[in-house]
């Protein structure tokens, strides 16, 4: 009740049933899709749980949820990319969650080997690229991006972006320290402009001939296929989307995930939500409204942008890994001058 009461001044935005009546479940989320609201409508009514919800930037959130500590009314985290769940983790906002539902149905390399989170939707880091510029078969894998032939032809996102960390971090796995910075080396001797943008921006930059290759997460790439604007599905004709590491390792892979925070009040209910997030109705939201891959492999999704980019092989290195070597992939992004 103590808690229940400080959690109730703390917050302006919750709303609070002292009898405890109303089952209540305190998300914070920095997923930006408009399309999760059906994700909390269907939990309310599977559950009858109601959610309140606060949404803001990650690092933010990240923050807020420092600054709260104990008296925090979070009852669980939503974030995109293991890196930021790592650093989420790093800070000790999570408890351990015990499920054999969830850990039945998540693959054991897209969630932390204690239960502090779970992936529950993948997206793929693939190479887009200009048709008039270059030839299917021309660059298989990510580390042909560095090959001199591509001299001022590669367009990047900044390197301290989380989805390029997480890249550079699994290729620390695989390659270790120094094999990665001359890759970032290599990649950025290429480059065409300096880094900006964001993902969408740089779909269009490849597509208008501004440079002839990128990398972005395939879920911008679906969106903009699906998008009600010419001009966005017209950037998606002049491009085509490179499955990279085919021969090998597999494309790199991340994840959207969430874990119970470590004084949740509503303990319970936030089991309850992540179970939500594994059960074939919430893994179809996933696929359909924001253009992810379902964890659960069973799941059938109805996605005509995703069908369009067929199937891959994924690389199923441990998520875990994209958090932790992440110091050491900006290490060697600055070294290699990748801004
Ligand atoms: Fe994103």
């Amino acid at each position: 009740m103590k808690n229940l009461l400080a959690f109730c001044l703390i917050s302006l935005f919750f709303s609070c049933t002292v009898s405890g009546q109303e089952k209540i479940l305190n998300l914070y989320s920095s997923r930006h899709y408009q399309t999760d609201e059906a994700l909390y409508t269907g939990f309310t009514q599977k559950t009858g749980i109601t959610i309140h919800r606060i949404e803001a930037p990650e690092d933010a959130l990240i923050e807020r949820l420092r600054n709260e500590g104990a008296a925090s009314p979070a009852d669980v985290l939503v974030t995109v990319d293991a890196g930021r769940l790592w650093r989420a983790e790093q800070v000790g906002l999570f408890q351990p969650t015990r499920s054999a539902e969830l850990e039945r149905r998540i693959p054991a390399h897209l969630r932390h080997p204690d239960g502090l989170w779970f992936g529950f939707s993948t997206r793929a880091r693939v190479i887009v690229f200009n048709k008039d510029a270059v030839k299917l078969g021309e660059i298989r894998s990510y580390e042909d991006l560095a090959a001199a032939k591509w001299k001022g032809k590669v367009c990047m996102r900044s390197s301290s972006s989380i989805y390029n960390l997480s890249l550079g971090a699994a290729m620390i796995a695989h390659h270790g320290d120094q094999k990665t910075e001359d890759w970032a080396h290599g990649v950025a001797a290429n480059f065409a402009r300096a880094p900006k943008g964001g993902d969408t921006d740089l779909i269009k930059a490849v597509a208008a001939g501004e440079c002839a290759l990128t990398l972005a997460n395939t879920y911008y790439y679906a969106r903009l296929a699906r998008s009600q604007k010419p001009d966005e599905r017209e950037a998606v004709a002049k491009t085509g989307v490179l499955w990279p590491n085919q021969d090998g390792r597999g494309t790199h892979i991340n994840i959207s995930g969430a874990g119970v925070i470590k004084y949740a009040p509503h303990r319970r209910e936030a089991i309850q939500f992540l179970e939500y997030l594994a059960s074939d109705e919430a893994q179809r939201y996933f696929a359909d409204g924001n253009n992810e891959y379902p964890v659960v492999s069973t799941t059938k999704t109805d996605n005509p942008a995703l069908t369009a980019l067929g199937t891959f092989k994924p690389d199923t290195l441990n998520v875990s890994a994209l958090g932790r070597n992440q110091p050491a992939a900006q290490k060697a992004y600055d070294r290699a001058g990748w801004r």
